[in-house]
């Protein structure tokens, strides 16, 4: 059985030390990180995935602007290197995005691996320039609404305002979840509702 929460202050050194475990060194270097610095996540959809009350994977989400419109910044994303292949990148990058989707988010932006995460519907997405140095093969997009990212072209900016208040969580906002492969779980819709992704 597993846990999802939201990523409070207290996880998130677990969380740092579990993404320091799965990317290489230096990933703060990485250009994706100047729009992140100084901005704060987007709290409600910045889950960890427990197991046995240890992080066994995380996602986080930021805000950033394209063309001068909101768009979802999605990663880093990692899965505990023992639990890979489980089903356990998907079934955040499913949570995460249907709950983007009730939040009313319009559209999301990542910089990773097309043949992964095609099947959650990203799509390269042409015109779109994040700082460089970016492969633009590996710029892709997901509509959460249709035509989202229709005519939204030009550079990937960092979110000028930031919000008012920090959301605070605690365990109530936990839901516990089936293991996705082992127990047959339906990884395209993990909390059982109906969804547009
Ligand atoms: C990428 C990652 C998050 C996927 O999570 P996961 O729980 O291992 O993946 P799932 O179990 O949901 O899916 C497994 C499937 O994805 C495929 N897959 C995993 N990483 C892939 C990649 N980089 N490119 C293509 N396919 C990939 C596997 O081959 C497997 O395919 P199958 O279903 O046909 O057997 C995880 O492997 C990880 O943490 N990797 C290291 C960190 C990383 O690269 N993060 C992503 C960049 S932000």
């Amino acid at each position: 059985m597993y846990e999802i929460c939201p990523e409070t202050p207290a996880d998130t050194a677990e969380v740092e030390t579990l993404y320091d475990l799965c990317f290489a060194p230096g990933r703060t270097a990485l250009s994706s990180y100047r729009l992140r610095d100084g901005v704060p996540r987007v709290g409600e959809l910045c889950l960890v995935l427990r197991s046995e009350g240890v992080v066994t994977a995380a996602i986080r989400f930021w805000p950033v602007r394209v063309a001068g419109q909101p768009v979802l910044l999605l990663g880093p994303i990692a899965v505990h290197p023992t639990a890979q292949g489980e089903g356990l990148g998907g079934l955040l990058m499913r949570d995460s995005l249907t709950r983007a989707t009730r939040l009313g988010f319009d559209r999301v932006l990542l910089v990773g691996d097309a043949p992964y995460y095609s099947r959650f519907g990203f799509q390269r997405l042409e015109g779109v320039i994040m700082p460089p140095p970016t492969n633009p093969d590996r710029v892709l997009g997901l509509e959460l609404r249709p035509d989202a990212w229709v005519d939204i072209t030009g550079e990937v900016e960092r979110e000028p305002s930031a919000p008012a208040t920090t959301p605070v969580y605690d365990r109530d906002d936990c839901v516990v979840v089936e293991p996705p492969k082992e127990a047959g779980y339906d990884i395209a819709n993990p909390s059982g509702s109906s969804s547009d992704l």
